[in-house]
């Protein structure tokens, strides 16, 4: 099916962002809200994102006036008569995505493809109470969506192949990455981000190292941004909401840093509100000092930090991923460099475990495990490789062939 016609449900960051890509495709898209002052402020964020590059002489004013006239704002559904996808972009609760999608299957044409943005609610759940299960699917963006390569398509228990193949193709048709992942909480991206971001948050609420080391640990590594930051650009109630549904899925070793809990509690949520990890803004809050010193009291002192401290439980649940078969190898490195800037020059996880070696790699986790707990329990493939002779590129073979 060609797609002629799309709509952004939730004019938030991630939905304005979703509206940018899909004009800058060249489609007409209709950014719909609750009321006018949300979604004058999705279209006020499109038209800054245009704005920036006209800005760098990138592109010149009417060729951004051209875009924003593909963008046209809602809050009601009047618009949905003929478009071919709904991407929603709301508050992350199945129930309230369920009685959206209810009603968009009453307005929207037959062949309509109802696709969400959800960070890690399943798919399956959401489609369960609508009439076409074949029509929906995740369309998992990453922020910020206008530069952030990765689309994860996550098809549903119901979800058929066409759905998969116009999403595929439509993503494409934005210039972005699509890469298709099996369906479970967190899916690819956030599944293997989160425990390599949490490991931040734990390291820090420890005293095992300040907020500035550990950003520049990680930015040294090679990835774009220090965690920190990165938590603070995703917003710590978002984070807090991922971490929890991977903790229900994954246990223990999915645990969320209790430092998370307590700067949402003194609601610093991140760039978006003014402080986080950081302050970004003088607005008078609890500071990051306090919160440590008070989640500090309750767990286990300092025990060194490194870079690896965060990488190799990345590179677990990316094996651990790989043996559910949740992605292939090759798709697992590439929606980690597409989707969160892992550096190029290293591959992706798998493709660095492999330069490093898989043995190494087994024995840090081994390390780790021994000081900092079990959360960092070698995935059995791993522990199977080494004893296959398996090491990466020393040995010719790891997980690719060399
Ligand atoms: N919106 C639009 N464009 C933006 C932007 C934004 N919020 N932030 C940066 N850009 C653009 C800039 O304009 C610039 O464009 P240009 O190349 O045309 O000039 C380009 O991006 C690079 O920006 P900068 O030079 O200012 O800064 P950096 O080179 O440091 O890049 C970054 C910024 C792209 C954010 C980079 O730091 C990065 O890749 N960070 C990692 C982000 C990440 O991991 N995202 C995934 C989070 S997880 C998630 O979203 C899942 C969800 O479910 C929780």
């Amino acid at each position: 099916m060609y797609i002629y016609k799309a709509a952004v449900i939730g004019a938030g960051t991630m939905g304005a962002g979703i509206a940018q890509v899909v004009t800058y495709s060249g489609l007409p898209v209709i950014l719909k809200d609750v009321n006018q002052e949300a979604v004058d402020r999705g279209l006020a964020t499109v038209r800054k994102i245009y704005q920036n590059r006209v800005d760098k002489g990138k592109m010149t004013a009417s060729e951004m006036d051209q875009k924003m006239a593909l963008v046209s704002g809602a809050t009601d559904f009047s618009g949905f008569s003929d478009v071919d996808i709904v991407i929603e972009a709301i508050y992350e609760d199945v129930s309230v995505k369920q009685k959206l999608f209810q009603e968009l299957e009453k307005i929207c044409p037959e062949g309509t493809i109802f696709a969400s943005n959800t960070s890690s609610l399943p798919i399956s759940a959401i489609a369960s109470a609508i009439q076409k299960p074949d029509k929906m699917i995740g369309m998992h963006f990453f922020n910020p969506a206008p530069v952030m390569k990765l689309v994860e398509v996550i098809p549903g228990l119901g979800t058929s192949e066409e759905t998969i193949d116009d999403v595929v193709l439509f993503s494409e048709s934005l210039r972005k990455i699509p890469i298709r992942v099996q369906e479970c909480a967190g899916f690819l991206v956030n599944r293997l981000l989160m425990p390599y971001l949490n490991e931040a948050a734990l390291a820090l609420q420890e005293g095992a190292a300040s907020a500035k080391e550990i950003d520049t640990a990680l930015t040294e590594f090679g990835m774009p941004m220090g965690p920190l930051t990165l938590f603070d650009m995703v917003g710590i109630d978002v984070s807090v909401k991922v971490s929890d549904i991977l903790h229900d899925a994954y246990g223990p070793r999915a645990t969320a840093a209790e430092i998370l809990r307590a700067l949402e509690k003194a609601n610093r949520l991140g760039v978006k509100n003014g402080a986080g990890f950081y302050t970004y803004n003088e607005e008078p809050k609890e500071s990051l000092e306090t919160l440590i010193e008070k989640v500090n009291a309750a767990s286990a002192s300092s025990k060194g930090f490194s870079a690896n401290r965060l990488i190799m439980p990345m590179i677990n649940e990316a094996v651990i991923s790989l043996q559910e078969g949740v992605a292939s190898a090759e798709d697992i490195d590439i929606a980690m460099m597409a989707g969160t800037g892992f550096p190029q020059d290293k591959g992706g996880p798998l493709h660095y475990a492999d330069q490093i070696g898989v043995d190494v790699v087994l024995s840090e986790l081994e390390s780790l495990k021994e000081n900092h707990g079990d959360r960092f329990w070698p995935a059995p493939m791993i522990k199977r490789m080494v004893q296959g002779g398996y090491l990466g590129k020393k040995s010719g073979k790891g997980f690719f062939q060399y």
